[in-house]
């Protein structure tokens, strides 16, 4: 009796304990574990795994439940407010059921993705470490990076920081440059191999070398770097791609950095193990001032291929030589397989500042094609013999002042275009603006480059004429043909980035808050959601127990929304409006509870104050150190206050408070010790003369927006 009742217990303890190992394994079966062949695998849906969804940045998911057919039924599923967040412009990521998303100063969370519901927050204290230095814009980040259990953040000062994706700990921490330099980082990191890359932003701010150095997932050591400019020669080269790129430069660039950062477009190929990355524009930006006798100036405006693991150079193709407009070549760089011609290619597809669409071959470097996606009045063509463009006469301002097109946003910025391999489109936000460059009045002698008041040598002013009626369109290209297939033009500039899908769908928010979709095929828009708040990021779709969902972050940012008067106009104030992040599918019930209306800060006129000419203009030259954040000409896009309407603004006690005494450092204001009480006296003068000769602009904004609603 005793025996068998011992007996049983032993098994019954013995089933218990297989039963739960069982469990265990299956439960483990069931979490992925993310490496480079999950990420690359194009056919799974479940997940969003990397920036650009799989290590190919297209931006296409194969999910087809959401479809041209049923996305009129397209309702909102659940959503977060998120009130301490200002721009964003983030791609969140999604890993078994878990949403990952990075907002405003690099604040990480991580939800259900099938309601919201908060898991855990990673804030990195980026506000406590600008404190009174990183008097630079860039509140932002465009993403994050899973990799085999964790997750990876580049901060604004110049961390990158590895978290536990389960419990939301920080695992560790590298300081990727020192934080008193002016430079920022706003781009996703790269995770591939056990690795992690990444670059910085900063060619205009100071004196800038640019740079991507490459970690280890997991231990956050530092395994590589590759150099995208060359410094002194007296030092030095640090490798021979080096010792190449010195061959194109001359005089003493070294002096004011080079540029060149690379502050985004990061690809790894998997199928070719091979590393690829865009690099900036010129530091500064006038050729003649960085490298005298106008030279290539390697590796600004390029792509660079190098071996993943040792940072080891492979090949370059440059998509600007000698560049002169703030041509970066830091956008996407999406991957695809083509049949061109009977051929089966290897393509990059890449759509630069410069206005030129490129399909180069990844396995030589060697350009397929390059046409024009947008007006373009540098050059007349890309040769594709030579692979170089033929530059108009007197584009480089060399000949006096002219009208180039595209302008400095370029003619597509940070924004993702997508590719389908099912309508075998690309989809780009294309930006169409032309301006004035000249180098009148510019002093070449002794021109110098100083952390946090860089520049970049050149005048920029409104062109004679804009070439477009619109200053932005969605384009839909063949890379095969180079032909537009589709083209909307849009009304507002600034539109997000680009998501298409299985269901013959591209979706795409736009900077007046309405989230599209069109027919991929054909450009018919199919359904339209008003958000109530501009969107600058993309959406992104996945699948979790049998539903699809469509999820994006809406809240107006990136370098437009610092101001201007055209930005000032979409109504996005300071802090008026909570931003969200959004979840829709078909089964979706919520009703979006709504936002205020468009909000115009009225400018201040203050009589009894009595306006000093003088005073004004020094307080303009003081204005530099501020319109990053407050805004072009002080109107505000909604990422600062707008000074105009500030009451501190008229009280000189607060002013210094805020101003030198950083009585605001912990919401992103940073302090300006060293400003004297002449130099705010000054800033007082011109933020008054500015309410009062704006007052009109204002007047007329709120008349061009009372007709806008009616209509
Ligand atoms: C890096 C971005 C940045 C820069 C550069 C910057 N500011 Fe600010 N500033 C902010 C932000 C963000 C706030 C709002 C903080 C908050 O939420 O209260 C702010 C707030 C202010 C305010 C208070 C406005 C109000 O009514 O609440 C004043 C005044 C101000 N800034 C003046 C300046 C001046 C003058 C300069 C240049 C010398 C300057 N700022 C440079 C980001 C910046």
């Amino acid at each position: 009796m005793m025996t068998n009742l011992i007996k049983n217990t032993f098994l019954i303890l013995l089933s218990l304990i297989l039963f739960i190992s069982c469990n265990e394994k299956k439960k483990e079966e069931t979490v992925k574990i993310i490496n480079d062949k999950a990420i690359a695998d194009e056919n799974q849906t479940s997940d969003w795994l990397a920036y650009g969804r799989t290590h190919n940045e297209r931006r296409f998911s194969p999910l087809e439940d959401v479809s041209v057919s049923n996305v009129a039924n397209l309702k909102v599923d659940w959503f977060i407010d998120l009130p301490n967040d200002v721009g964003l412009v983030s791609t969140p990521l999604v890993v078994n059921g878990v949403l990952y998303f990075t907002g405003t100063m690099n604040v990480i969370r991580a939800v259900d993705a099938t309601s919201g519901k908060l898991i855990w927050t990673f804030d990195p204290k980026v506000r406590e470490a600008i404190k009174g230095k990183r008097q630079v814009g860039w509140a932002h980040s465009r993403g994050i990076s899973f990799y085999e259990g964790k997750i990876f953040t580049a901060t604004w000062d110049g961390r990158l920081i590895g978290i536990d994706a389960k419990t939301g700990k920080e695992i560790w921490t590298a300081v990727t440059f020192d934080p008193n330099r002016s430079l920022n980082i706003t781009g996703a990191p790269k995770a591939f191999k056990g690795k992690v890359l990444i670059g910085n932003g900063g060619s205009e701010n100071g004196p800038a070398r640019g740079v991507v150095t490459c970690y280890d997932a997991e231990t956050g050591k530092e395994l590589w770097k590759f150099f995208v400019v060359p410094g002194n020669p007296v030092d030095g080269f640090e490798n021979e791609a080096m010792e190449m790129a010195a061959k194109t430069w001359n005089g003493e660039w070294w002096k004011n950095g080079g540029g060149g950062n690379a502050w985004h477009g990061f690809t790894y190929d998997a199928d070719l193990d091979v590393l690829y990355f865009g690099t900036g524009n010129g530091g500064p930006w006038n050729p003649r001032i960085r490298s005298p006798k106008v030279d290539d100036n390697l590796f600004l405006c390029s792509i660079v291929a190098v071996k993943p693991d040792t940072g080891e150079y492979l090949w370059h193709y440059q998509t600007t030589p000698g560049e002169a407009w703030d041509y970066n070549s830091t956008m996407d760089i999406v991957l695809a397989d083509l049949k061109i011609k009977g051929e089966d290619v290897k393509a990059i597809l890449h759509a630069p500042k410069n206005g030129f669409f490129y399909v180069i071959n990844r396995e030589t470097g060697k350009l397929i094609s390059a046409e024009p996606f947008t007006e373009v009045t540098w050059a007349s063509h890309i040769d594709l013999k030579t692979g170089r463009p033929v530059l108009v006469d007197g584009a480089r301002y060399d000949k006096g002042p002219i009208d180039i097109a595209p302008d400095s946003w370029g003619g597509h910025s940070w924004h993702a275009m997508a590719y389908s391999p099912q309508s075998g489109l690309v989809y780009i936000p294309t930006l169409h603006k032309a301006d004035k460059y000249s180098d009148e009045g510019v002093v070449y002698e002794g021109w110098e480059s100083k952390e946090f008041s860089g520049g970049i040598g050149v005048g920029l002013s409104p062109a004679d004429k804009q070439l477009s009626d619109h200053p932005s369109s969605l384009e839909a290209i063949d890379p095969i043909t180079q032909e537009h297939v589709w083209s909307i033009p849009q009304d507002d500039f600034w539109n997000a980035g680009i998501l298409t899908t299985g269901g013959n769908l591209v979706l795409q928010g736009r900077s007046d808050g309405k989230l599209l979709a069109y027919n991929a095929k054909t450009g018919k828009i199919v359904w339209t959601f008003d958000t109530g708040l501009g969107i600058s990021a993309p959406p992104i779709t996945y699948k979790v127990n049998g539903r699809q969902y469509i999820s994006l972050l809406v809240g107006f940012g990136g370098g437009y929304a610092r101001g201007g008067l055209d930005a000032y106009n979409l109504g996005w104030s300071y802090r008026t409006h909570t931003r969200r992040l959004i979840t829709f599918s078909l089964e979706g019930t919520v009703d979006l509870p709504a936002l205020p209306p468009r909000h115009f800060p009225k400018p201040i006129v203050d009589t009894n104050f009595k306006i000093d000419k003088d005073k004004a203009t020094k307080g303009m030259n003081e204005y530099w150190k501020c319109f990053i954040c407050h805004g072009d000409n002080m109107f505000s896009g909604g990422m600062a206050p707008d000074l105009r309407a500030s009451p501190i603004a008229l009280n000189k006690e607060a002013l210094i408070a805020v101003v030198r005494n950083g009585a605001k450092n912990t919401m992103g204001m940073p302090s300006f010790p060293d400003m004297t009480d002449e130099q705010l006296e000054n800033l007082m003068h011109f933020i008054r003369k500015r309410a009062k000769e704006t007052l009109p602009d204002y007047e007329e904004s709120i008349k061009n927006n009372a007709v806008k609603k009616q209509n």
